[in-house]
């Protein structure tokens, strides 16, 4: 008798996508509270006039205009995303604006196709991405070396912060594929950026984490 059939851990790729396809719709709304923490992770990414800089996965375009306010019209910006109802409303957000050097490009962080020696990269509440060697290595591959990189998102308070710990657990339900790694999200990150700081936000419910590309 053959033994049956192990069923396949779930994929994080698809897990995801099905999580936004579902979340799109009220997405913006649900993420009103983190405005500030999504301003000051670009501010760490000191960027400048003409400067070209990764979004990665943009979701609906939220950073979009702080990003493309930094950059400006000879900047350029490039975003990746992989759910087709969140990336709708970040080409929406372009398509209003009219801006000229806003690329946007559907597929998962791991194949994108990215031509470019970016001056930056921003992964703002993307902890499915930051979690996957293959995407960030696709992502550092098309940054030039010294780019700057910004990173931010959920991570796990204290074990003393319990109730922070309770809504960590509750947004990242909602939010990510896998709580593997909340404890040090940036960690694979690290391994290709030199100069690293953490700071934790929100009594340490929230890391930024930024450095630069290394040589
Ligand atoms: C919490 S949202 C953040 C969106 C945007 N960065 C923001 O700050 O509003 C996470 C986004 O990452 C996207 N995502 C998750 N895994 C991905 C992958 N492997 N490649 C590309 N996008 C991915 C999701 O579809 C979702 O839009």
């Amino acid at each position: 008798m053959t033994a049956p059939a192990r069923p396949s851990p779930p994929n994080p790729h698809v897990a995801a996508l099905a999580q936004y396809r579902r979340r799109a719709s009220v997405y913006n709304t649900e993420l009103a509270l983190f405005e500030p923490i999504r301003r000051a992770t670009i501010e760490r990414l000191a960027l400048r006039r003409g400067d070209s800089v990764v979004d990665v996965g943009c979701g609906t375009g939220l950073s979009l205009p702080l990003l493309h306010r930094a950059v400006g019209a000879t900047g350029r910006i490039i975003g990746i995303e992989q759910c087709p109802e969140m990336l709708a409303q970040a080409r929406d957000c372009v398509r209003r604006h009219r801006w000229r050097n806003v690329t946007l490009i559907q597929s998962s962080a791991e194949d994108a196709s990215l031509e470019c020696h970016a001056d930056a990269a921003l992964f703002h509440f993307t902890h499915d991405i930051l979690r996957e060697s293959r995407a960030l290595a696709n992502v550092a591959a098309a940054l030039r070396p010294g780019a700057r990189v910004a990173a931010c998102g959920l991570q796990w308070a204290s074990v003393w912060a319990w109730p922070l710990n309770l809504f960590v657990l509750g947004a990242a339900l909602h939010s990510v594929s896998s709580l593997e790694g909340l404890n040090r999200p940036w960690s694979l990150l690290a391994a290709s950026l030199e100069g690293l700081t953490v700071e934790p936000l929100l009594g340490g419910a929230v890391f930024l984490a930024h450095g630069v590309r290394r040589a």
